[in-house]
């Protein structure tokens, strides 16, 4: 320890000495070799990583390609990029990031969007891409998946072994990226959060140490729901279960505008029976422009997911289809059609790197206020429809089954809003065009979320971190209960006192 320290030390002197002008993200030269890279000349950093690391620099299609990024708003500014082939190349980058007193961000689906990623104005980005083993052991119970894994090919992989887990919904994102935050997805509804299915992990401290933590850890508590402030995890060892129900079958059902109120009081009646939506059940609806469908308004799509058959029982679509829907198309196949059928697979919109700002302002609801759903879709409406500049904006309604979220104690994690039924959130894109269209998207989503949090009758509101916007207090984000805030400052503290991890909803 006292070795590391002074190694710092010396860096961080040695930096101090030379360092007039090399916070330019890059040198003014037109050779771009690495005499030009300053701080950012990663030679020494390579002679310690596997042969299997990779190093790109700026101004090459590989570095384009490893730092594009989903939404394009406040992104961080990357001046070279380190793809580590072994967990110890995490360690390795961290520590050399450390020496040289440079800001780093791990990377792995690129889906974050929240506005405190702008804050790293420059840095070393660590792409998680080639940490995606996938492993099930030997009992069956558990897999290890490495740090970088996609959800579609942990999906596919466990698939073919007779196996699911918890994962994030979307095909394109990661499995820690969302389960740091908590992680929301198809199976909560038997197991619990992505993060309630942690059995331990490989993790890449503040200080550069690799370290393997489980629930002995006073870390534990905290990697579950605000994990992105602790470390960079390398490798995770996660429940994973028998294929309880191989077919799902989903009833996609389009409204026009006008039944906004009708829709959202059957939701309300007949499919989250006061909080209580069966175990296999899940019912989604956005708010969305179909021209083809509705020229003039946004429509609403209404999904009513079931498992374990192939039809979606008439008792929760039949007063859905008394209300009259402009349409209704059934489908039925496995759970891995699902991310399809709802729009998110790698080759759907969401998934690709459209160059666009995709601001979100989430909001969990208990159930639906059926005036504030109504108000809420006439203010989306009136912003989105037509030729607007966001008419490509979605707004999001997830109701997922809780039953075993709810299952698990709330003080067992980081997560604090367990007590939740459905995950609001205006997803606003647009083609970036200057901070006067930002602050115009971000006055329009906080006032959506506005008019929600009204519907709710509370005075705060309570965000999924993974969805926020990057305005949320602590409160918002973590839970507004002292005790919480309190054992995350004392963690941030004790784990990460200079704010390392500190670009994604820093709890300091
Ligand atoms: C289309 C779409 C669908 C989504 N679906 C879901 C869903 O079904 N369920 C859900 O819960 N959320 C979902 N989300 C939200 C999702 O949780 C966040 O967007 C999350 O940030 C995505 O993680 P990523 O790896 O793709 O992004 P990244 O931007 O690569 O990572 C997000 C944050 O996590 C950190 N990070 C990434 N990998 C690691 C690691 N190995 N160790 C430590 N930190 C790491 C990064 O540094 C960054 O701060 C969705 C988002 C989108 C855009
Ligand atoms: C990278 O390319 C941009 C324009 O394409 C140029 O302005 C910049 O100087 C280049 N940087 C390097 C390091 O070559
Ligand atoms: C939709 O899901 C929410 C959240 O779980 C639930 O409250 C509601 O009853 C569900 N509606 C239907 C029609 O299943
Ligand atoms: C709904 O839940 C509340 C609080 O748990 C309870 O008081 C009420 O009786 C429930 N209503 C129905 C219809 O079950
Ligand atoms: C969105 O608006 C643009 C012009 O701003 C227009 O070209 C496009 O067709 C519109 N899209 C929809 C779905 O109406």
């Amino acid at each position: 320890m006292y070795q590391f320290k002074m190694e710092v030390a010396m860096a961080i002197v040695a930096w101090a000495c030379t360092a007039v002008g090399q916070n330019l993200p890059l040198a003014r030269s037109h050779d771009p070799g690495h005499h030009s890279r300053g701080n950012y000349d990663m030679t020494d950093l390579q002679a310690k990583l596997s042969s299997s690391a990779k190093i790109y620099y700026p101004n090459t299609t590989e570095f384009e390609a490893a730092s594009a990024r989903w939404s394009l708003l406040d992104e961080p500014t990357v001046n070279v990029v380190v793809v580590p082939g072994t967990e110890n190349d995490v360690a390795e980058t961290v520590q050399f990031a450390n020496q040289r007193d440079l800001p780093f961000l791990a990377s792995t689906g690129a889906h974050g969007s929240l506005t405190s990623l702008g804050k790293m104005t420059q840095g070393i980005e660590i792409y998680m891409t080639q940490l995606n083993t996938v492993t099930v052991s030997g009992d069956g119970k558990t897999a290890t998946i490495g740090g970088g894994a996609m959800a579609k090919a942990v999906v596919d992989e466990l698939w073919n072994a007779g196996k699911q887990a918890v994962t994030g919904t979307c095909e394109c994102v990661s499995i820690l990226g969302p389960g740091l935050g908590g992680g929301h997805g198809w199976l909560q509804g038997h197991h619990g959060l992505v993060a309630d299915q942690f059995v331990s992990m490989n993790v890449v401290l503040a200080n550069g140490a690799l370290t393997t933590i489980n629930a002995k850890s006073d870390l534990w508590w905290a990697m579950k729901g605000a994990g992105h402030n602790f470390g960079i995890v390398t490798s995770l060892t996660t429940k994973v279960f028998d294929i309880q129900y191989s077919n799902w079958a989903i009833e996609t059902i389009t409204f026009s505008g006008d039944k906004v109120g009708a829709v959202y009081q059957a939701a309300n009646d007949y499919l989250l029976k006061n909080g209580t939506q069966p175990v296999g059940l899940i019912n989604w609806s956005y708010w969305l422009n179909n021209p083809g469908a509705d020229p003039n308004n946004p429509v609403i799509i209404f999904y009513i997911i079931q498992e374990g058959v192939t039809t979606v029982d008439s008792a929760y679509t039949r007063p859905f289809h008394d209300i009259g829907p402009l349409s209704i198309q059934p489908a039925s196949g496995t759970y891995t059609d699902l991310a399809s059928w709802t729009g998110i697979a790698n080759n759907q919109p969401p998934c690709q790197k459209a160059a666009l700002a995709n601001p979100r302002f989430p909001i969990y609801l208990q159930s639906y206020n059926v005036d504030a759903q109504t108000k809420a879709y006439n203010v989306f409406a009136n912003a989105v429809r037509g030729t607007s500049a966001l008419n490509n904006s979605i707004f999001m309604f997830e109701g997922y089954s809780m039953e075993g979220v709810q299952a698990i104690p709330s003080d067992s994690s980081a997560f604090a809003f367990r007590s939740e039924n459905i995950l609001a959130a205006p997803l606003i894109n647009y083609l970036p065009a200057g901070s006067t269209l930002d602050s115009q998207v971000a006055n329009l989503g906080n006032k959506l979320r506005d008019i929600l949090r009204d519907g709710t009758g509370m005075d705060d509101f309570r965000a999924y971190v993974n969805y926020a916007y990057g305005d949320e207090s602590l409160q918002e984000l973590y839970g507004c209960e002292s005790w919480r805030q309190d054992r995350l400052k004392a963690l941030k503290a004790k784990y990460d006192p200079t704010g390392k991890f500190s670009f994604y909803a820093p709890i300091a």
